[in-house]
């Protein structure tokens, strides 16, 4: 018997229906590109503001704090970071594969900039040296892994595809990826086109304005073309020639630490919310002589949020430097990593067995009873001989086990079962092991001694399935792992004007790349060996918009694994398209 979930979801933005039903959309998306957000068409202004107007009032603070105190930030910050080099198969130091060398002159150039430790600030117009800033931040390729081992913060995996755009976000992150509580995950990579880098701006629960920016933990962090990454002063590496200095990291992390691009981002010398950087009526490229004039001002074409070549860039301003510490004090995944251990040698405890992952139930689980099952490692010097964990299922202990025989040597693990639990389909359930003695006595680390996972089983339907969509499907789940636009109930008129579709809103949808899952129920095909889907559609493009994509995939199990999925269907821009292209909202008509 194979048990299938048929899944419709959308990558990138957009749009997808089934049976008597409609889903319409349509637009860019946006992206974790900031350069793009001058795509966006409508109800990002509002939210802006307020956020702005949080981040004026949080600047404000500062600078009454500095008054007061009679210093500015005296704070150093730590950031350790993990450069995941995604390669095509060459040597170590050929091709992609770039060299140890051109990654640790990477790193120098950013701990310089943000510093004003750059040798070319001398290179700053004086009328802009009165509002240079420099932020006091280290940045330290990693000093211990996820687990809590040795690295030397840099990671090399073999690539999938040999070049990729910003469509294959996650997928490309997929390959190599660490929490981004704990780490700045910095991918270099062959990106395809005129794209030489992107990155994912900070989010906050304090921060109205969230639809600028993924709230995926999984894609976090800033990606660099490999031909970008570097720095020509630490060695005769193969950089393009306009971005050789190793500015692009320095502008991507800038992003990443919530600077907006110098011009705003607009074209009428818009506002990047900065003030004391001049208003620019558009980007800068190249490197022009000094100085150039727009918006009545002299253009800071030297600031590092421009787009001028590497060399022409010196400057961040006070301004851009308070942006940054208001995001380093409050944005979760950008205030972790302050704390993160990651920048720290790894201190090997004696008597130390840690949770290495749980084995059994993944949060994809299909069938219930189910044994559940951890693997423990000793990370410790001194071997293990017994345990004591306890299991926990929504917070409460469901069982205390003890493992009294074990005989584990530094780095070696084992997995360990316990008694079958039931789980109720549908319902978000948490399962969680706790690591209560080591030994017989206190465990010597306990930051590893945790571990839990939440576990959806999906509902089980018979075929044959109709449905119309006249309110979300109970048993039917959506999975928006950026927290932006998603599925939607919405009315979507065809025979009757009151017609309800599921609906993905790609016309006010930021963020490329990006995936928006509506997965049906499970259901067995061992009668139905023709089995057929059909449903109905509507989209009309966002005029030459090509990301919005609809596939639909079956998934065998219960796994969002789509390499394990056989994909149906799949159409975007004027394929997928059943009216014509518009850029307004796109309703379909009943008829
Ligand atoms: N276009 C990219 C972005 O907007 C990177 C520009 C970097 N510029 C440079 N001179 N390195 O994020
Ligand atoms: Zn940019
Ligand atoms: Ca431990």
């Amino acid at each position: 018997m194979v048990r299938l979930q048929a899944l419709i979801f959308s990558h990138a933005c957009f749009v997808c229906l089934l049976s008597p039903i409609f889903s319409y959309g349509q637009e860019r998306c946006g992206l974790v590109e900031y350069e793009k957000l001058r795509h966006s068409k409508i109800s990002r202004l509002e939210t802006q503001d307020q956020f702005e107007q949080w981040m004026q009032k949080r600047i404000a603070d500062n600078k009454l704090r500095t008054q007061q105190t009679g210093r500015i930030e005296a704070n150093t910050y730590t950031i350790p970071v993990v450069v995941h080099v995604i390669h095509n198969g060459e040597p170590v130091g050929a091709g992609t594969n770039i060299p140890d060398a051109q990654i640790i002159s990477q790193i120098q150039v950013i701990n310089d900039d943000y510093k004003r430790l750059n040798a070319d600030k001398t290179n700053t117009p004086s009328e802009f040296q009165t509002v240079a800033g420099s932020i006091d931040i280290q940045f330290v390729l990693a000093k211990q892994d996820p687990e809590g081992l040795a690295t030397n913060g840099i990671t090399r995996t073999l690539g999938t595809k040999t070049s990729w755009t910003v469509s294959d976000n996650a997928e490309f992150k997929a390959l190599s990826y660490w929490p981004a509580e704990n780490y700045l995950n910095l991918w270099v990579i062959n990106l395809s086109g005129s794209i030489i880098g992107y990155a994912q701006l900070p989010v906050s629960s304090q921060l109205p304005g969230l639809e600028d920016s993924s709230n995926d933990r999984l894609t976090d962090g800033v990606i660099v073309d490999y031909q970008t990454f570097g720095s020509t002063a630490g060695g005769s590496f193969n950089l393009d020639a306009a971005f050789n200095k190793g500015r692009t990291a320095t502008h991507e992390i800038g992003h990443f630490l919530g600077l907006r691009h110098i011009w705003g981002d607009g074209s009428n010398c818009a506002t990047d919310y900065v003030d004391d950087t001049p208003a620019q009526s558009a980007s800068t490229n190249g490197c022009p002589t000094n100085p150039q004039t727009s918006c009545s001002a002299h253009k800071m074409f030297q600031n590092y949020m421009d787009y001028s070549n590497d060399v022409c860039m010196n400057i961040f301003t006070q301004g851009q430097v308070g942006r940054m510490v208001v995001v380093l004090q409050s944005s979760p995944r950008r205030a972790s990593l302050l704390t993160s251990p990651g920048a720290t040698d790894p201190i090997v405890a004696t008597i130390d067995l840690g949770i290495r992952q749980i084995v059994t139930p993944q949060s994809s689980l299909c069938d219930s009873p189910v044994a559940p099952q951890v693997e423990v490692k000793n990370y410790g010097s001194s071997s293990v001989t017994s345990t004591q964990i306890q299991l926990l299922l929504n917070g409460s202990v469901v069982e205390t086990k003890t493992f009294p025989s074990l005989a584990l040597s530094n780095l070696q693990s084992t997995t360990l079962s316990f008694n079958s639990l039931n789980f109720s389909a549908s319902t978000s359930q948490q399962v969680a092991f706790q690591i209560i003695q080591t030994n017989g006595t206190t465990d010597g680390k306990s930051s590893n001694n945790n571990a839990s996972v939440q576990v959806t089983i999906p509902a089980k339907v018979s075929l044959p399935i109709l449905e119309s969509f006249n309110t979300v499907p109970s048993g039917w789940q959506i999975l928006n792992p950026d927290s932006d636009v998603t599925w939607a109930n919405v009315v979507a008129p065809d025979a009757s004007t009151s017609n309800r579709a599921m609906y993905m809103n790609f016309h006010s949808y930021q963020n490329e790349g990006t995936l928006d899952w509506l997965i049906t129920p499970s259901f067995s095909l061992s009668i139905a060996l023709n089995a057929q889907l059909k449903f109905d559609v509507a989209y009309a493009q966002y005029p030459g918009e090509t990301a919005d994509n609809l596939k639909v995939y079956a998934l065998p199990g219960c796994s969002t694994d789509l390499s394990q999925g056989i994909l149906l269907y799949d159409k975007s821009g004027t394929a997928l398209a059943t009216a014509p292209s518009t850029s307004n909202n796109f309703v379909p008509s009943s008829d």
